[in-house]
C-alpha cells in the first residue's frame, strides 16, 4: 500500500496524492482559507499571492473542467501556468521521453507541477521523481482524485456546517471512479458517517477498497436497487460509469446508466433538504430537468468551490498563505 505524507497542519512543500494524507483539522484549515479565496474570485479583486510563481498542469488524460479549474484558480491568485495537454501526443514523450524525466524538466521551469494521468499510481510515481516542487494529483487512473474530494467535502460542509453525522448516497461507478474513492476516505475522516453505495453488481467497490475503507471506520451498506435507498440522505452524490476504463464497448453498454436521476425518483426517495451532487461530466445519468431543481448543486456551487478550494490549496503547497 502507497505511503503518503501526512499533511499536520504543514502544506508548504507537501505533494498532494490521496485523501488519506488530511486530518480533520488540515480540512478545517484548507476550507478557512477557501472562504477568503470565495471572496477574491467572486469580487474579481486583484491578487498577488502567486505573483512570481508558476505551475505547470502536465495533462495526459483529457480534462476541461478540472483543467480550466486549476488554470482559473492559479491565474486568479496572479500566478501562471505551463499547460502541456495530451503529452503523449505531442511532446518528447512521442520520442520516448520517461515520465521521470518529464517531471525533472517542469520541475526545472516551474514551482509546482499537477498532474493527470490514466495509470493507478501516477501522481506518486511524479512526486518521487520531483526533488524541488510539489506534485499534485488530479486524478491518477482509477486511484484517486483528491482536489475534487476537497470541494466536494466543502460543498457539504457549507450546507450542513460539519461532516460527521451524515447520511448519503453514492451512485454509479464505485469500481472506477476515483472521485468516490477519494470523497469516501474524506468521509472516513469524521465520526458516524453512513454511506448507501448504489451500483450495478460489476461496479461494486473492489474488495480490498471496501474492505479499506470498513477498516476506517466508515459504514457502508451497498445496494443494487432504488427502492432501498434511504428516505433521509443528507446528499446523493452521482456519477458516471467510467466508459474508458472498460475493454469493449459491449460490457460498458450493459452496465451505463442503470441509475438515473428522474424527477419522479428525486421525489419518492430524496429528502427536502439534501443536495445532489455529481463530479461532472455527466452522460444521461441526471436528467437535465433536475438541474432547476434548488437542491442540484452540480452547476452551481459544487463546480465553483473547484476553483475556490484550489486556489487555496496552491497558495498553501507553495507557502503564500
Ligand atoms: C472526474 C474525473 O476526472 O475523475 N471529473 C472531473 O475531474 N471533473 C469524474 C469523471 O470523469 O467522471
Amino acid at each position: 500500500m502507497a505511503h503518503f505524507d501526512k499533511i499536520n497542519g504543514k502544506f508548504k512543500g507537501k505533494d498532494i496524492l490521496s485523501l488519506d494524507q488530511f486530518t480533520p483539522k488540515d480540512l478545517e484549515i484548507i476550507f478557512s482559507f477557501t472562504d477568503k479565496t470565495k471572496e477574491i474570485a467572486k469580487n474579481a479583486q486583484h491578487s498577488h499571492v502567486l505573483s512570481g510563481n508558476i505551475v505547470t498542469l502536465l495533462f495526459y488524460e483529457p480534462s476541461s473542467r478540472t483543467f480550466g479549474s486549476f488554470a482559473a484558480a492559479i491565474k486568479q491568485l496572479g500566478g501562471q501556468t505551463i499547460d502541456i495537454l495530451n503529452p503523449q501526443q505531442f511532446s518528447s514523450v512521442v520520442k520516448g521521453e520517461t515520465l521521470e524525466d518529464t517531471i525533472r524538466v517542469f520541475e526545472a521551469y516551474s514551482d509546482a507541477i499537477v498532474i493527470r494521468h490514466s495509470d493507478i499510481g501516477t501522481a506518486q510515481k511524479a512526486a518521487e521523481a520531483a526533488s524541488f516542487v510539489p506534485v499534485i494529483n488530479a486524478g491518477d487512473g482509477i486511484g484517486e482524485h483528491p482536489t475534487q474530494a476537497l470541494l466536494d467535502l466543502y460543498t457539504i460542509f457549507e450546507k450542513f456546517g460539519r461532516l460527521d453525522n451524515l447520511t448519503a448516497v453514492i451512485a454509479g461507478d464505485l469500481l472506477n471512479g476515483r472521485t468516490v474513492h477519494s470523497l469516501i476516505r474524506g468521509l472516513s475522516l469524521y465520526k458516524n458517517n453512513t454511506i448507501y453505495l448504489l451500483s450495478p453488481k460489476e461496479l461494486k467497490l473492489s474488495v480490498y477498497d471496501k474492505d479499506t475503507f470498513i477498516k476506517s471506520g466508515i459504514k457502508l451498506i451497498e445496494i443494487q436497487n432504488e427502492v432501498d435507498l434511504p428516505a433521509d440522505a443528507h446528499f446523493w452524490y452521482w456519477t458516471r460509469v467510467q466508459k474508458e476504463r472498460f475493454q469493449n464497448e459491449k460490457t460498458y453498454q450493459a452496465v451505463k446508466n442503470k441509475f438515473i436521476v428522474t424527477p419522479e425518483m428525486l421525489k419518492k426517495y430524496g429528502s427536502k433538504d439534501m443536495i445532489l451532487m455529481h463530479p461532472l461530466p455527466r452522460v444521461g445519468e441526471i436528467l437535465p430537468v433536475i438541474d432547476e431543481d434548488p437542491r442540484a448543486v452540480y452547476l452551481k456551487s459544487q463546480i465553483r468551490n473547484g476553483m475556490y478550494i484550489r486556489m487555496a490549496l496552491i497558495a498553501l503547497v507553495l507557502g503564500k498563505l
